[in-house]
């Protein structure tokens, strides 16, 4: 039987496949929008990890999602950073969360208080994501938008704490591993994880139709 870690993976690359090509995604990494695009999407962004991370001081003591509440992972004070780099010192005033953001914070915060292991469906999303295909995000807006590497704009994406990556993801690999529960509960964690992009994938949807190419 396959390890739960590579089930999770192979179980969901058609989702990846999907948010990875979706039009806003695909716009703005072959440079089509400007950094205004950008700056939303990372507003978007703030308000998942809100969720994500707001309840993570809750959950350390919990034995399954317990484990992945690790601080080098936390991703809010470089958000903060960014949004004040794109936005300026009153961006807390003028972001807001589309409507889709607000569905995906919420299922977060729902599996965070009702299902642990629904939440670590959503950690997993998220950060592997970001540690992953995140660095080449990170490395279009460097180029497109004249960020300074790994600088303000781009915080989000630098994982200053985690020196190597591909050990790192070994290592959460081997907590997905040792996630209690029986055959029935993987897939629902699965169907969760499906759930965790179809939420992404609606938010790039939101985002696409506010950044249109008019070209
Ligand atoms: C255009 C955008 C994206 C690109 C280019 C991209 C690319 C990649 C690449 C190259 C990997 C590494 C695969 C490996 O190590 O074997 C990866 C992994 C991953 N990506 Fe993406 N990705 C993108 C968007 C996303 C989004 C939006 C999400 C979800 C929010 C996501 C979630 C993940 C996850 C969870 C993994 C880890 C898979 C695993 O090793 O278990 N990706 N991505």
């Amino acid at each position: 039987m396959d390890s739960f870690s590579t089930l999770i993976r192979t179980a969901s690359r058609e989702q990846h496949e999907e948010v990875r090509g979706s039009t806003f995604m695909s716009d703005l990494l072959g440079r089509k929008l400007g950094v205004d695009a950008f700056a939303r999407y990372t507003e978007q962004l703030w308000f998942v990890y809100g969720a994500l991370e707001s309840a993570a001081a809750r959950l350390t003591a919990d034995p399954v999602a317990g484990p992945f509440v690790r601080p080098e992972l936390f991703r809010m004070a470089s958000l903060e950073q960014d949004l004040e780099y794109l936005r300026g010192p009153g961006w807390r005033s003028g972001i807001s969360a589309l409507p889709a953001t607000l569905e995906y914070a919420e299922r977060i915060t729902e599996c965070a208080r009702d299902w642990p292991a629904g939440y670590v469906a959503h950690h997993y999303t998220r950060y592997l994501g970001d540690l992953s295909g995140g660095q080449i995000i990170r490395d279009t807006a460097e180029k497109a938008w004249g960020f300074p590497k790994k600088g303000d704009g781009v915080r989000f994406y630098v994982f200053e704490q985690i020196s190597n990556p591909a050990a790192f993801k070994r290592s959460y690999s081997a907590l997905l591993d040792a996630v209690p529960g029986d055959e029935l509960e993987r897939q629902r964690v699965v169907a969760e994880c499906k759930r965790a992009y179809a939420l992404n994938n609606a938010v790039f949807e939101e985002l696409g139709a506010e950044f249109p190419l008019t070209a």
